[in-house]
């Protein structure tokens, strides 16, 4: 894989991420909780005989200067206890409404810091869950861990609680990176965590690494590359660093001039591909992941049964998606649907028997066909134009004539081959995967380049 400065600076604009199509900025507060229960109760609506749950857990105990995600810092335990309370009722208003004969084979708790529970609130989230919905027997139930924020008996809760995948944050182990982003995490802590998991039957876990953040250099990056591998980790997120003070103030607190130039950027990308494919012997799956030739992703993505979804890459493709909790995206057969941001709001919803939508959109047609084109760009990095052409009953090149014809560039720059029966992405083609995605947006505006905005929606693609 080679990385060619001029290509970088050339398609380097905001882009989405692709874990929903149409994205979130599209989202209408037309859409409320009325819809989405249409959507589960609906007798015509689709709806997979398995399906994913997500818990957003927002809290924790200090902000990372970097941090995009949706989280709230407090030192008061008596705002986790009440939000637990609200989020067992939202479970149980989800749950009446969703057939008993139903399966969740993936779960998710995500964040903020879900390790900022205490053990029991762990164990008695967990075990409420459980009360309201069956599970397969091989269910896929993941969870993201602070190593800051673990103890030995956190550890227990986690692995008696079933959880069998955990993701770890990381970001870098370099100190003078770690003080500059607020986050000091010697590689000990880390490593004592992870044992700790394993000695309790935690086997599989990815670490989270971001690339981008202040006084990293190749050579500093390296050393940080080189010590995550001796903790074998199964899976590696390698993240573009998503700068984007206008969203997140906060980010502000990070000295642009600190940060790596474009060049250097470059630089880290191609080693940490280069590095993690020889030396560490992993899979490039996608944008940013890596895995073990032997694990699930890995053999999905040679089984081209490689999946996107609200947390990046799955292995299960295709479940209806019911996230609870502040801020959280669902995913139905005809929905994306948003749950509301402030806890205030949360709070009156749940407690007036309502579930907490807020905002969303239901798919068109039109969305339908885009997002499956947009999910096969992104996981099998080709498009067989027959196969979409069959199955939407549409004549796929003319349909998408002016969509092909924006794609003469990455033709030209070697990241695509046209072949008339499939367009293929080739090696170097999938560092610029979510621009590639991009040509087949139909609400991205065309006229202007999206980097000429004052306030972009989303971070650079590259
Ligand atoms: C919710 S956090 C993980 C759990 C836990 N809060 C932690 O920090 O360890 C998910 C991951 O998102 C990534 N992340 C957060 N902010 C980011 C940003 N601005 N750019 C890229 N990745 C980011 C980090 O790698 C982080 O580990
Ligand atoms: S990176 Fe994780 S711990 Fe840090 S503020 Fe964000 S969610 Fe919280």
């Amino acid at each position: 894989m080679k990385l060619d400065l001029e290509l970088a600076k050339k398609y380097s604009r905001p882009g989405p991420r692709y874990t929903s199509y149409p994205t979130a900025p599209h989202f209408s507060e037309d859409i409320g909780p009325a819809h989405y229960a249409t959507e589960l109760n609906d007798a015509g609506t689709p709806v997979t005989d398995e399906f994913s749950l997500y818990f957003h857990l927002p809290f924790c105990r200090s902000l990372c200067y970097f941090c995009a995600c949706n989280m709230i810092i407090t030192s008061r335990r008596e705002h986790i206890t009440d939000y637990l309370n609200i989020l067992k009722q939202e479970i149980d208003l989800l749950s009446r409404q969703i057939n008993k004969d139903r399966k969740v084979s993936q779960l998710h708790w995500g964040g903020g810091t879900p390790t900022y529970l205490t053990a029991d609130e762990i164990r008695d989230l967990m075990s409420h869950i459980r009360s309201r919905f069956s599970f397969t027997a091989d269910a896929e139930i993941s969870i993201e861990i602070h190593p800051g924020e673990m103890s030995p008996e956190r550890v227990v809760a986690i692995a008696e609680s079933g959880f069998n995948r955990v993701s770890c944050g990381v970001q870098d182990f370099n100190p003078k990176v770690q003080a500059a982003i607020n986050r000091i995490q010697p590689y000990e802590v880390t490593a004592e965590v992870l044992e700790l998991l394993k000695s309790n039957g935690i086997e599989h876990f990815n670490l989270d690494l971001i690339y981008g953040l202040p006084y990293q250099t190749v050579e500093s990056f390296s050393e940080t590359l080189e010590q995550v591998l001796t903790l074998h980790p199964s899976r590696l997120a390698v993240y573009n660093y998503a700068y984007v003070p206008w969203l997140k103030k906060h980010q502000n607190l990070i000295d642009e001039e600190l940060l790596p130039t474009p060049e250097v950027k470059l630089a880290m990308h191609a080693r940490i591909i280069d590095y993690l494919t020889s030396v560490g012997g992993m899979a490039f799956i996608g944008m940013d992941h890596f895995a073990r030739p032997e694990d699930e992703l890995a053999l999905a993505l040679n089984n081209r049964a490689l999946h996107r979804n609200f947390q990046g890459y799955s292995t299960k493709a295709g479940l209806d998606m019911y996230s609870l909790g502040i801020t959280s995206i669902s995913q139905t057969y005809n929905y994306y649907v948003q749950n509301t941001k402030l806890i205030s709001n949360y709070r009156d919803m749940v407690e007036g028997g309502q579930l907490p939508v807020e905002r969303g959109i239901r798919l068109s047609e039109d969305d339908h066909l885009r997002r499956q084109i947009i999910q096969d760009i992104m996981c099998q990095f080709e498009l067989d134009t027959n196969k979409l052409s069959a199955n939407f009953g549409i004549d796929f090149r003319a349909e998408f004539e002016h969509e092909i014809a924006r794609l003469g560039t990455f033709v030209d720059d070697g990241l695509l081959v046209d072949e008339g029966d499939k367009i293929l992405i080739t090696e170097n083609g999938r560092l610029f995967i979510r621009n590639i995605a991009m040509a087949f947006d139909a609400y991205l505006p065309r006229d202007s380049r999206p980097t000429t905005a004052k306030q972009p929606r989303y971070s650079k693609t590259v």
